[in-house]
């Protein structure tokens, strides 16, 4: 064989396996933490997990439950509300990308989707406690391993003895690293091909990143800057969620929240942290109001801006072109 014939059937066996895994298009590489590779078999026994109410303590909820498709991968309530009809203080965000993620949850307190796993499964989310009378996450576990279909699916993937609440949480995040918003037209968009925008949106679009400097935050392939900002939300509470210092203990990230990605926006109502606004079009007047005044508001990224009509009329045709079309379906259950 000539080595012209050698690159080309190299890069041919290559490329099924570059294409296992959705990617966004020349982005950078996911990070996939060295004790959890990506396997096929991982990523689907992490969907059946992911899928499964049995995972919840009362058996009422699955993760899926509050991450729906038709929601932008949110639930479309205000704030969550967990197994055993527990009210939870914050709203469900979307699960676009969230595998490039290093801080997880409106506050970055998870380091990563293994560790986000294990809280929402032991919290009020899932309700798997292990505190009066409720199930714990350990117990769960046993109950899984009881289950043939998945015993014999974990041994596969981890070895013998494996059903453990940390081997259910490394195959859920494996899964959830593949919930990636590459066909989205957004992604094509900033690949050069602008014709997939309508003119609305293409205008639209300028007004997001120059004239109302939106990419200030929203920024890049992810449209978040992954950084945590005071704009404003809930912060007349009388006990306001002081958010990021929860996790810093530094007073200005006091009510800061990490940019969340714009993908799905126009499909995951309502909107903020807390839920507390219900259209898109009410979410974006706060914002260009320049977010809502307290002590620690981000003025350095967000100030007032001024648009005619016509010009929100492109801005909010821009952000309802950021819908993701959503591949996965529902998996069979052992
Ligand atoms: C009762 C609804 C509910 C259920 C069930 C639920 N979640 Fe969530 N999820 C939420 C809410 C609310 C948040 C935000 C919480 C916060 O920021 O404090 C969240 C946040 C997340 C995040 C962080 C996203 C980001 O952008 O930082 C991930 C990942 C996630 N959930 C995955 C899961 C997994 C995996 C399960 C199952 C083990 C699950 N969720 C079960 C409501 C739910
Ligand atoms: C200072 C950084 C910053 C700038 C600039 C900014 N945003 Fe945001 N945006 C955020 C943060 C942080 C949140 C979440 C705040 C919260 O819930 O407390 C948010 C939330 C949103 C939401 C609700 C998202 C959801 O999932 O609930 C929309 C819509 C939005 N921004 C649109 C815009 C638009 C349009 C612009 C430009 C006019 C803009 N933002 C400028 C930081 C910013």
């Amino acid at each position: 064989m000539n080595q012209l014939a050698v690159v080309a059937l190299s890069v041919l066996l290559a490329a099924p396996l570059l294409a296992q895994w959705p990617a966004i298009a020349n982005y950078e590489a996911m990070k996939i933490p060295a004790d959890n590779a990506m396997t096929k078999e991982k990523v689907g026994l992490g969907k059946q997990l992911y899928f499964d109410k049995r995972l919840s303590g009362d058996g009422s909820r699955s993760c899926y439950s509050c991450h729906v498709k038709e929601k932008g991968l949110t639930d479309g309530l205000p704030t969550a509300v967990g197994a055993y009809e527990a009210k939870l203080t914050r709203s469900s965000p979307t699960m676009w990308n969230v595998g490039y993620y290093d801080k997880l949850y409106w506050d970055g307190r998870a380091p990563s989707l293994e560790r986000q796993v294990l809280g929402a499964w032991s919290g009020g989310n899932m309700g798997a406690t292990g505190a009066n009378g409720r199930p714990s996450v350990d117990d769960i576990a046993s109950k899984i391993d009881k289950i043939p279909g998945y015993k014999s699916q974990f041994e596969k993937v981890f070895g013998a003895g494996a059903v453990t609440k940390e081997n259910a949480a490394k195959a859920m995040a494996a899964f959830m690293r593949t919930i990636v918003s590459a066909d989205a037209n957004w992604v094509k968009f900033r690949n050069g091909n602008e014709k997939v925008f309508s003119a609305a949106a293409r205008r639209g679009w300028k007004i997001f990143d120059e004239k109302a400097k939106c990419t200030g935050c929203h920024d890049g392939r992810l449209l978040t800057d992954q950084e945590f900002h005071n704009v404003g939300i809930g912060m007349d509470a009388e006990k306001p969620d002081v958010g990021r210092f929860t996790v810093t203990k530094v007073e200005k990230d006091t009510g800061a929240f990490k940019t969340p990605s714009l993908l799905d926006i126009a499909n995951s109502a309502p909107y903020f942290h807390n839920g507390s606004v219900a259209t898109l079009e009410e979410a974006v007047d706060l914002i260009l109001g320049g977010g809502k005044k307290n002590k620690y508001l981000d003025t350095t990224n967000l100030k007032e801006v001024k648009l005619t009509p016509a010009e929100k009329a492109d801005l909010l045709a821009f952000l309802r072109s950021l819908s993701v079309p959503y591949k996965i379906t529902d998996p069979k259950l052992p």
